[in-house]
């Protein structure tokens, strides 16, 4: 039976699991939803569709769809809270995305900072699928009436033509998706690459060193902080030109709590090394838990299998309800 809480506000949001997860991924996103499952309504989805925009291996694509759902749970998300789920269980969220691309501009797509990159990397044609990704997620958030969603600072444009193709929808249709907010972390809404400051930490970074990822192990994220590029400045400070330590002391705040202002207090005149060492240490002990857990959770299949048939008996019913609200104000007959 699908239990549904009407007083609760909705959340959505996602991965996907088309490569290791970084440091990154987990506070930009992942840990927040954690403080969020108590209050709202949480969907938290494996985005397979969305990984299949680029190539992938289709053993190496199982594979990461259920270490990803054994991260979510290892880092807190509960299960018993939460509609979990893999986005590929849920045919309401491909059938949707065909009937808001006829709602989007291809101006709005072409637009897309992620779009241009990506594009420009990938030698030889384009997939389509790279264009309309976008939509696929507009889908996602809208099928389940969400209010806010949680992401990193690099999502925020893609939530934007989410919130413009609701819009347009409503306004042609009449009222039928709720406008979603995002939900940006106060720190650690964009982890920095270790090794160039000035770009974000992903898991498709070209140099190792750039990005720690959710599974690497103690020494080598001492490794990887220590050889953290910083500045000649010798100061731990906040600022625009010192990008490197700013990105540190993100992580440490991050992860700690601590202020700017108590960061900055307590390396005072220190130089660097005992506050790399701190920043490293910090995110060993935030991670080392977490990678014991997803371990554990990974080999237990047949746990992971009940809660994403669970998560997609719900998940399927309160997308339907949307995909039937839309396919009748478009016209279509219903079955
Ligand atoms: P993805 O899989 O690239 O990243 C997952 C989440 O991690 C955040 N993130 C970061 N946050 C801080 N610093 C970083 N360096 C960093 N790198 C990644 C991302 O902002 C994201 O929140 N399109 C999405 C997945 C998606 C989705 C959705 C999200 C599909 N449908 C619906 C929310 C709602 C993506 O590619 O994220």
């Amino acid at each position: 039976m699908v239990i549904l809480e009407d007083n609760k506000k909705v959340i959505f949001s996602g991965i996907q699991p088309s490569g290791d997860l970084t440091l990154g991924n987990y506070l930009g996103a992942i840990k927040n939803w954690v403080k969020l499952q108590d209050e709202y309504e949480c969907y938290f989805c494996v985005v397979d569709l969305h990984a299949i925009t680029v190539k992938q291996e289709p053993k190496d694509l199982r594979r990461r769809t259920l270490e990803l759902l054994a991260i979510y749970l290892a880092a807190g998300i509960d299960p018993e809270k939460n509609t979990m789920f893999i986005q590929s269980h849920v045919p309401a969220h491909s059938e949707a995305a065909w009937l808001l691309t006829c709602s989007t501009y291809m101006g709005e797509l072409s637009r897309m900072t992620q779009y241009k990159v990506k594009s420009q990397n990938s030698a030889g044609s384009i997939g389509a699928g790279l264009l309309i990704y976008p939509v696929l997620m507009a889908s996602d958030i809208l099928l389940y009436q969400s209010n806010l969603v949680p992401v990193g600072k690099d999502q925020l444009q893609h939530l934007e033509i989410a919130r413009d193709i609701a819009e347009r929808f409503n306004k042609t249709y009449s009222d039928t998706f709720v406008i979603p907010e995002p939900y940006i972390g106060k720190a650690g809404a964009k982890v920095m690459d270790l090794q160039e400051p000035a770009k974000k930490m992903s898991k498709s970074g070209e140099n190792v060193n750039g990005f720690i990822l959710i599974m690497d192990p103690p020494e080598v994220i001492r490794k990887k902080v220590n050889r953290a590029v910083t500045d000649s400045l010798g100061v731990v400070k906040f600022n625009d030109e010192q990008l490197g330590v700013r990105n540190l002391m993100t992580i440490l705040m991050t992860i700690t709590g601590m202020s700017i202002e108590e960061i900055e207090a307590k390396y005072e005149g220190q130089g660097y090394a005992q506050f790399k060492k701190d920043v490293a240490e910090a995110v060993v002990s935030e991670l080392e838990p977490i990678q014991i857990k997803i371990k554990e959770y990974i080999g237990k299949k047949a746990y992971l299998e009940e809660i994403y048939k669970k998560g997609a008996e719900k998940a399927n019913y309160v997308a339907n309800k949307t995909l039937r609200k839309m396919q009748k104000k478009i016209g279509f007959i219903p079955r």
